[in-house]
């Protein structure tokens, strides 16, 4: 694997390899082996971030790596190109995370690197590295269950979190899972080999009780341009206790109203583990492409 742009650049086994390592990392995090020292990891965020961004730069440092971060005075103010940029950055880094409003942007960018580029988000369109952790998630909590029922909520047409996901589940399961979405999905995953059904919001109710896992996201506002999504659920309390009482709720976070504080302390609530789990995925895929 050469970049990772896309979850198309991974192979199955590729997948098993970082999900095995990130696995064998979780328990022992705090005394895992330097074994990227001298690397270096350049992270290049036109766009905002807290996780990914520094997910990746904890996983670096854990490793034994180093970081370096283009400036927000870079001379990208000056009229510098993103090609140029990149082109510079991959003369000192080893390998490249970046993040870029615009959706498809990835291949071209990567024709500027001499080194790897890590794609941490482009637009609406993948966010590979999420889709690992949140597949990493998956089987952490529901890898007893031969059938899974999963819901997508909130605005799924502009999530690149739930594209990317679904993509890699096609590739290494879950394969025996019914899938809900309270609104169209991509037209890229509508060829899905999973039974699914787009229920209205108004019916979630009616079906939460058969979900095991229920997979928010907030609305994607930066991306609507002058189609803004419909998406307006918020998940109460009510709904909460309707729900299986070994499901799990999932959302890659940042949250706004659709998932309030007080969900938190529910023991449905593994988002925040599910941040966390970035850590050790990040520092199984560093190793695994450096
Ligand atoms: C997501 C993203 O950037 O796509 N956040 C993340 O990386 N954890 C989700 C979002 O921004 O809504």
């Amino acid at each position: 694997m050469r970049h990772l742009l896309s979850v198309d650049d991974l192979q199955a086994t590729d997948v098993e390899i970082i999900l095995q390592n990130a696995s064998r990392i979780h328990p022992n995090v705090k005394n895992f082996g330097l074994n990227l020292s001298g690397r270096i990891l350049a992270t290049l965020f036109f766009e905002p971030s807290t996780r990914t961004k520094l997910s990746f730069k904890t996983a670096m440092y854990k490793l034994g790596g180093q970081v370096i971060d283009l400036p927000p005075d870079s001379s990208q103010k000056k009229g510098e190109s993103e090609a140029d940029t990149i082109k510079v950055i991959s003369q000192y880094a080893d390998v490249l995370v970046i993040r870029h409003p615009q959706e498809g942007i990835m291949e071209e960018l990567a024709h500027y690197s001499d080194v790897p580029i890590i794609n941490a988000g482009d637009g609406a369109g993948e966010h590979p590295t999420q889709a690992l952790l949140d597949l990493y998630t998956i089987r952490q909590y529901k890898s007893n269950k031969d059938h899974l029922t999963i819901m997508f909520t909130g605005d799924i047409h502009y999530s690149r979190t739930i594209k990317s996901l679904l993509k890699l589940m096609m590739k290494a399961g879950p394969h025996n899972v019914r899938l809900y979405f309270t609104n169209e999905v991509n037209c890229d995953i509508k060829d899905l080999n999973y039974c699914y059904n787009i229920i209205e919001e108004s019916e979630i109710e009616k079906n939460i009780e058969e979900v095991d896992i229920l997979y928010m996201t907030r609305p994607q506002k930066e991306r609507w341009g002058s189609n803004p999504s419909q998406a307006s659920f918020i998940l109460t309390k009510d709904l909460l206790n309707k729900m299986k009482a070994d499901a799990i709720i999932m959302h890659p976070l940042p949250r706004n109203e659709e998932l309030p504080g007080e969900i938190d302390e529910n023991h449905r609530a593994k988002y925040f583990q599910q941040a966390k789990n970035g850590l050790y995925v990040r520092m199984a895929l560093l190793k695994y492409m450096l």
